[in-house]
């Protein structure tokens, strides 16, 4: 595969189950090495940086709303959203809240701050893990079916919200998506197949 990825480009990936979408959102992201190949951001190779640098750079230039959330158990929906905000601060014992509370207000749950993720339906497990992937305000946002477990017209209202908080703030947004009409509100659209692009 040979994809280039403009800065602030929205981009919608489709395909089938198992064509390894999950799979390329996880090797762009620095989270899976690939066996050959390289990805290049801003011109860095990110394979070529030590653990500790990359771990830094997915903290801070990152978000990634993971396909089954990843939410931690123990945290309420509060803390969960400010967890990389205090990694990042890390020396630090202490995150203002009020940016985590903005972004769980602005998905809707406002009232929802402190349940714990078994205290939440799918949905706003979903929506705590799109307020967690934009609190350390990333360059580049991965976003894996983010509306997937999500009613058509709660999904459309939150990717409409998502593309607008990206926008704005001229982030790079790479969206898996089933949802043929949600992938048309991007810039371009690719269609994967057995690990390669066929449209
Ligand atoms: N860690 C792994 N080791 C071996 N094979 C894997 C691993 N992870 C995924 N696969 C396989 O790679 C292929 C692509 O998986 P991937 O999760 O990227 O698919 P996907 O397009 O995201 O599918 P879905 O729409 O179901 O989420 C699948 O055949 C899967 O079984
Ligand atoms: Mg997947």
């Amino acid at each position: 595969m040979d994809l280039e990825i403009g800065r602030s480009e929205r981009l919608f990936l489709c395909g089938a189950s198992g064509a390894g979408k999950s799979t390329l959102l996880y090797t762009l992201a620095g989270l899976e090495r690939p066996d050959s190949g390289s990805v290049e951001i801003n011109g860095q190779s990110l394979y070529s940086l030590s653990a500790k640098q990359q771990t830094k750079f997915r903290n801070e230039k990152i978000g990634y709303v993971f396909q089954n959330y990843f939410l931690l158990p123990d945290l309420t929906a509060l803390e969960n959203v400010c967890l990389p905000a205090l990694i990042k601060g890390s020396g630090r014992f202490s995150v203002d809240n009020s940016a985590a509370e903005d972004l769980l207000e602005q998905v809707g749950l406002s009232d929802r701050l402190n349940h714990r993720p078994s205290e939440l339906s799918g949905g706003e497990q979903q929506r705590v893990a799109i307020a967690r992937s934009l609190i350390n305000d990333p360059q580049i946002l991965f976003a894996d079916e983010p509306t997937g477990n999500l009613d058509s017209s709660t999904g459309g209202e939150l990717m409409e919200t998502l593309m607008h908080l990206v926008t704005i703030k001229e982030k790079t947004l790479i969206v898996v998506t089933h949802d043929s009409k949600l992938a048309s509100l991007g810039d371009r659209q690719l269609t994967l197949a057995d690990g390669r692009i066929i449209a």
